[in-house]
C-alpha cells in the first residue's frame, strides 16, 4: 500500500490530527445527503460505506439520506413510461411515481444498506414513509412570470416537507443503527411524494438538531469569482456572495438549504466533493477539510471545544 512509503511518525500524526476531532463528535448526529457519482462510481461507493462505518464506530450517528437521479431515468425509459412536460419541467404522474419509488426505496436504499453492511455497519434502509419520518404535500413549482407575476404549476406528485417525525431516527441510531433513508413520502391524501434528496435532508437535519448537515455533490464545493474553493463562509458572506451571482444555478439551492439548516438549530453545514474519494473523512477529521464549511458566524464552533 501507498502509505507505507510514508514515514511511521507521520502516519501517526495523520490518526492524531483526527483526535480532537472525534472527541468533540462524540456522541453527535450527523445527516448526510449521499447522491451524484458518489453513487454511480465503483470504488466511490465502497469508500463511503467504509466511511460511514468508521464515523459509527467513532462514536458518531450517521443518518444517511440518498438521492438517485440518474437510475430512475434509465429505468423509466426502459419501461418505456413517457414522459410529459409541463413549460419543460418533467411531471410525475402515477405511473413515474411507481418507478421512482421502486427505484429509490427498492432498489438504491437497499444497495446502499448492503455495502454498508459489507463494510461492518448495522444500516437500516426506511423511507420517508416509515413511522410518518416524513409527511409530503404537493409542491406547487412557482413560476415567475414577465409582468412580475407568479403562477403556480402542478408537477403531479413531486412533494415538500410538510412535517418531520424524527422519533424512529433518534431510536434507530441511539441503538446502534445507521439509518438510510430514501426521499419518498405519503402525504396526508394517502399518495406517495417524491421529495428533492437536499431539502428532505435538511429538515431531517433540522428536526433531529443535528451537529452538522453534509451535502456530497459533484462539484469541489462553492467556488468564488476566479473558480477557486472558498473553505470556510459563514451565512453573511454566502448571502452577500448569492446576491452578487458568484454563487449561482444549481449551487443556490444547495447553500439556501444550509443557510436554513444552520438558522434551525444546526451547528455547521458542509458542502463537499462527492467525486473525491474518502471526501468525508478528509472534511471531519483534518482542519482544513477538503470541501466548503458553512457557519452562521466565525468561531462559534470553538466554544464548545474540548
Ligand atoms: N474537521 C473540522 C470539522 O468538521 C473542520 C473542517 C474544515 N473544513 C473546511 N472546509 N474548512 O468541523
Amino acid at each position: 500500500m501507498r502509505y507505507l512509503d510514508i514515514d511511521p511518525v507521520d502516519r501517526a500524526q495523520i490518526i492524531i490530527e483526527a483526535l480532537p476531532y472525534i472527541k468533540r463528535f462524540n456522541g453527535s448526529i450527523m445527516v448526510i445527503k449521499y447522491g451524484g457519482h458518489a453513487m454511480l462510481d465503483e470504488g466511490l461507493k465502497e469508500g463511503f460505506a467504509l466511511d460511514i462505518t468508521l464515523l459509527r464506530y467513532v462514536g458518531i450517528k450517521p443518518i444517511v439520506v440518498h438521492g438517485g437521479g440518474p437510475q430512475i431515468g434509465k429505468l423509466l425509459k426502459e419501461l418505456s413510461v413517457e414522459p410529459h412536460f409541463v413549460d419543460g419541467l418533467r411531471v410525475t404522474d402515477e405511473r413515474t411515481m411507481d418507478v421512482v419509488e421502486m427505484v429509490l426505496t427498492g432498489q438504491i436504499n437497499k444497495e446502499i444498506v448492503t455495502r454498508i453492511t459489507m463494510a461492518g455497519g448495522r444500516a437500516v434502509g426506511i423511507s420517508g414513509k416509515d413511522a410518518s419520518l416524513i409527511v409530503a404535500k404537493r409542491l406547487l413549482y412557482k413560476k415567475r412570470l414577465s409582468d412580475g407575476g407568479v403562477e403556480e404549476i402542478d408537477l403531479g406528485l413531486v412533494g415538500e416537507v410538510q412535517e418531520i417525525r424524527p422519533d424512529i431516527l433518534f431510536k434507530l441510531a441511539d441503538a446502534g443503527f445507521i439509518p438510510v433513508v430514501s426521499p419518498v413520502a405519503s402525504g396526508v391524501d394517502g399518495k406517495s411524494y417524491n421529495l428533492n434528496a437536499d431539502t428532505a435532508a435538511g429538515h431531517i437535519a433540522m428536526a433531529l438538531k443535528a451537529r452538522k448537515l453534509i451535502l456530497l455533490t459533484d462539484t469541489q464545493g462553492v467556488l468564488d469569482g476566479d473558480r477557486r474553493l472558498i473553505s470556510s463562509l459563514t451565512k453573511s458572506e454566502a448571502e452577500r456572495l448569492m446576491q452578487m451571482g458568484v454563487i449561482k444555478g444549481g449551487m443556490i439551492p444547495k447553500v439556501q438549504c444550509c443557510l436554513d439548516a444552520l438558522q434551525n438549530g444546526v451547528k455547521k453545514a458542509h458542502i463537499l466533493d462527492g467525486r473525491i474519494k474518502h471526501a468525508l473523512l478528509l472534511e471531519l477529521f483534518s482542519d482544513s477539510g477538503v470541501g466548503t464549511e458553512i457557519v452562521l458566524e466565525r468561531e462559534k464552533e470553538h466554544e464548545d471545544y474540548v
